[in-house]
């Protein structure tokens, strides 16, 4: 197997962006990373997209945004797996680079979310979760992280203030990124006394609507030294896992047991462990989420990752810093671009290029993205050369 860097990478402003449609959004980022990495040709497109087909009626679209980026005939394939469908089209790129078959090849996310009512925005969302035996009887997805939430407070004493934290805490570093969709910054108390969603989340335990993109650009280590001016990211191990999608068929309410599996097979591949790594974009749809992924990534011990954000272990300062992009809460969560937009957090944290939010000397970063409930997990681990 080659081995694989990220030498580009590109994101637009997430938001409500009533003004531009998928196409527009997914090449603004492409564009971007192209230029990031200095290169004018591809051999292969990867597009993460969770349901276009149900948020703007576009299906087809791995050929569409082919085309619209001006790079027909190159193949384009699209892939789904829910809210992790960028961190999925991210290992499809590196399969096709590590196998030698592409040198160049383009990774990307992308998602428009608000040209929806916020009910056609629940109902399509809804899809990712088991239909039959959760969404018929009323569970939406703010409905089912709210029974992993009581559940955990229930096993391990997590507290309000706890799932608060997460909250404060990623909406301080979104306050720091100019692509995130809130740069508004909030408390413990703000966010307890936000509007009720589903106990025990409020709105502001809940990652938002969002319409946006990310890219990045994959190539093999020869070839990147060849063409690229940055400095080289390597993707150092990659894993993905499933899990049951009903939450009644898990042994466990406070495991994510993909997230466990993918990091496992990450970590290995990788040769690190849980403390070789500098800092992590996670999944954080919900803040209950957040809490228990650095739990599963073995960050944290099994109930102590309450403690952790209340703690400010996970601070930007302290030590794991945990999304410091501002994480889906408060960068945005356009579904299918999520996983792309973390491996760019990442990259630019590594390169020493995130600006006002940059980590001291960071080398190794992971990136955790997850499809609805937790039924499907990636973990990528890269390292700066
Ligand atoms: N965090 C902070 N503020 C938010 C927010 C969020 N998650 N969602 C909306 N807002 C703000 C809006 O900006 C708006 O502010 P304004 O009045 O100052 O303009 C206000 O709250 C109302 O927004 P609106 O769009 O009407 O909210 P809504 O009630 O339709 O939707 C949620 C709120 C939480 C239900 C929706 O964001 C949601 O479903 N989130 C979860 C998404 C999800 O499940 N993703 C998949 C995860 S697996």
């Amino acid at each position: 197997m080659r081995e694989v860097c990220v030498i580009g990478v590109g994101m637009n402003k997430w938001g409500e962006l009533w003004g531009k449609s998928i196409r527009d959004i997914f090449v603004e980022s492409a564009l971007l990373a192209i230029k990031d990495a200095g290169v004018d040709k591809i051999d292969s497109m990867y597009v993460g997209c969770m349901t276009s087909g149900l948020f703007v009626g576009q299906e087809h679209l791995a050929s569409l945004l082919a085309d619209y980026l001006g790079k027909v005939p190159i193949p384009s394939t699209r892939v789904e797996s829910a809210c992790a469908s960028g961190g999925l089209a991210v290992r499809c790129g590196f399969i096709e680079v590590a196998s030698g078959m592409s040198d160049v090849v383009l990774v990307g996310g992308v998602e428009k979310m608000t040209d929806v009512s916020g009910d056609g925005a629940t109902y399509a969302l809804a899809t990712a979760a088991d239909q039959e035996y959760e969404v018929f009887h009323g569970a939406t997805f703010p409905g089912l992280y709210a029974l992993m939430a009581k559940r955990h407070m229930h096993e391990f004493g997590t507290t309000r203030d706890m799932l608060s934290a997460v909250a404060v805490k990623n909406h301080d570093n979104g306050s720091k990124n100019p692509l995130a969709q809130f740069q508004s910054k909030t408390t413990l108390e703000g966010v307890a006394k936000a509007v009720m969603v589903a106990d025990p989340l409020t709105l502001m335990d809940c990652s938002p609507i969002t319409d946006g993109a990310a890219c990045a650009i994959l190539a093999s280590v020869d070839k990147a030294k060849e063409i690229s001016k940055n400095p080289l990211v390597k993707i150092l191990g990659v894993g993905n896992a499933t899990d049951r999608i009903a939450l009644h068929s898990r042994k466990s309410l406070t495991t994510l047991n993909a997230t466990v599996e993918a990091s496992k097979r990450a970590y290995e591949m990788a040769g690190k462990s849980p403390k070789d790594i500098d800092f992590a974009e996670v999944h954080d749809c919900f803040t209950i989420a957040e809490i228990m992924v650095t739990e599963d990534l073995g960050f944290f011990e099994k109930g102590k990752g309450g403690h952790a954000a209340l703690e400010g272990k996970t601070a930007l300062d302290g030590e794991k810093p945990i999304n410091t992009s501002g994480g889906l809460k408060s960068k945005g969560h356009p579904v299918g671009a999520t996983g792309v937009g973390q491996i760019a957090e990442v990259v630019k944290q590594l390169r020493g290029e995130a600006g006002e939010r940059q980590l001291k000397n960071p080398k190794v970063g992971l990136t955790q993205n997850m499809g609805g409930s937790g039924g499907s997990a990636v973990v990528h681990i890269l390292e700066v050369m």
